[in-house]
């Protein structure tokens, strides 16, 4: 059995760490990083919010604090306030929610797919935006899903492609799965309108898709809260939905906490399924999935996020810790928009400004992308996503000067 492990092939790098890891390789010192979506300061820095330090001192000064283990479906006030957080602290949907503390995002991703993969009796088949998150694909075909697309993002307008979104909800076979990005699409930073939703809702339920919403950047998109979770109470709260909604909901960038790993799965039964039995059985199956995958979650993060969210001088300052950070990344598109336009660089730039959260679907091509790191030292994914927030008063006029160059240049090759 010499071989019996020949089958294993090395893989590329991932496209986003694999990117920061070239980017940290890189001796130049004017480089720039707007890569991978974590937020920075003005001067480039990682920010640790206020909030988040004002809960570290309350919590490491509480004589109640201590490093036990959680239970195995996390820390409860921590999971009853990030439900509130989706919902609406006076939602009545918080009697029914059922949640599960998650590795983040990611975790609350898997573990929704396995839940699905095990328990789901409609069609196993998950439609992902056109564009969409690097990691969604392989988070679902790990588990053993049938990936698809469904169109999101057209190029020509460098807009919504409505009709395209609606006609594959439609096309779909009934009782699919669709994730959608509850606000600050990643990659593209364009969210569907109100309008827009209320029709994208309608049609899923009108086919009884079922819904996974990926809300990785609540606050982050409009800098409020409430706004932003619109299409998840839209769907919620007018019981338009024939099926559970499952929200994976992610702390990492609107609390600033990226390594601890703090989020959480929350189940929404549909009406026909909202009773004590059944959340019962969900919750203990989700329990199961997590003693066998990870133990128990992790607390300190979730103790940070549940001290944030249970003191209203915290929570205060943590919305307006979201407004610093969103309003900084609104001056920057703004700033980068209007340097390229007035270098006449070639194309519109004008959906910089238009889009919303945290990047930049900047329409640069692939080849546009590898110039700009080897001749500029400024690092952004393949597809032209550029994390917005790395940007600052400092670098954003090299950046635009770089991205003028690399524009003229092909496009005076195209010639
Ligand atoms: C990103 O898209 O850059 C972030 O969500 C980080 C990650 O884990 O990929």
């Amino acid at each position: 059995m010499a071989d019996s492990f020949s089958n294993v092939i090395e893989l590329p790098p991932d496209p986003l760490f694999g990117l920061k890891a070239r980017f940290n390789l890189d001796k130049r010192a004017d480089k720039v990083d707007l890569g991978i979506g974590a937020y920075r300061d003005n001067n480039g820095k990682p920010w640790i919010l206020p909030a988040v330090k004002l809960a570290e001192e309350k919590l490491i000064n509480d004589p109640n604090n201590n490093h036990e283990y959680l239970s195995i479906s996390g820390f409860e006030p921590f999971l009853n306030n990030a439900a509130k957080v989706l919902l609406g602290s006076d939602s009545n949907q918080l009697s029914k929610v059922i949640s599960q503390q998650s590795l983040s995002g990611t975790g609350a991703l898997h573990l929704a797919g396995v839940f699905i993969k095990q328990f789901y009796k409609g069609n196993h088949t998950i439609y992902l935006s056109k564009p969409t998150w690097a990691n969604h694909k392989q988070i679902f075909e790990y588990i053993g899903f049938k990936v698809e697309n469904y169109p999101y993002w057209n190029n020509e307008t460098k807009s919504l492609d409505l009709d395209g979104f609606l006609n594959s909800i439609k096309s779909a076979p009934n009782n699919s799965v669709f994730l959608l990005h509850a606000c600050a699409h990643n990659p593209t930073g364009l969210d569907p309108t109100k309008n827009q939703w209320d029709l994208i809702l309608k049609e899923l339920e009108k086919k009884q898709h079922l819904i996974i919403f990926d809300s990785a950047y609540q606050g982050f998109a409009s800098g409020d809260l409430e706004k932003d979770a619109y299409p998840i109470r839209k769907a919620i709260n007018e019981e338009i939905i024939s099926s559970p909604i499952i929200i994976c909901q992610s702390f990492a960038k609107n609390v600033g906490m990226y390594g601890e790993r703090v989020g959480a799965i929350h189940i929404i039964p549909s009406t026909k399924e909202n009773n004590e039995a059944f959340n019962k059985a969900v919750k203990t199956q989700l329990n199961r999935i997590i003693r066998s995958e990870i133990s128990n979650p992790p607390a300190y993060g979730s103790k940070i996020v549940a001290t944030i969210l249970q003191d209203s001088k915290l929570y205060d300052q943590w919305r307006k810790d979201l407004v610093t950070m969103s309003s900084r990344i609104i001056k920057m598109r703004k700033t980068l928009r209007s340097k390229l336009e007035e270098l006449k660089t070639p194309g519109t730039w004008n959906h910089i400004t238009d889009q919303t959260g945290m990047f930049s679907f900047t329409g640069l091509t692939p080849e546009m992308v590898a110039r700009l790191e080897k001749s500029h030292g400024i690092y952004l994914v393949s597809s032209g996503r550029a994390s917005v927030a790395g940007l600052n008063d400092n670098n954003v006029d090299k950046v635009a000067k770089a991205i003028d160059e690399v524009v003229k240049y092909y496009s005076k090759s195209k010639l």
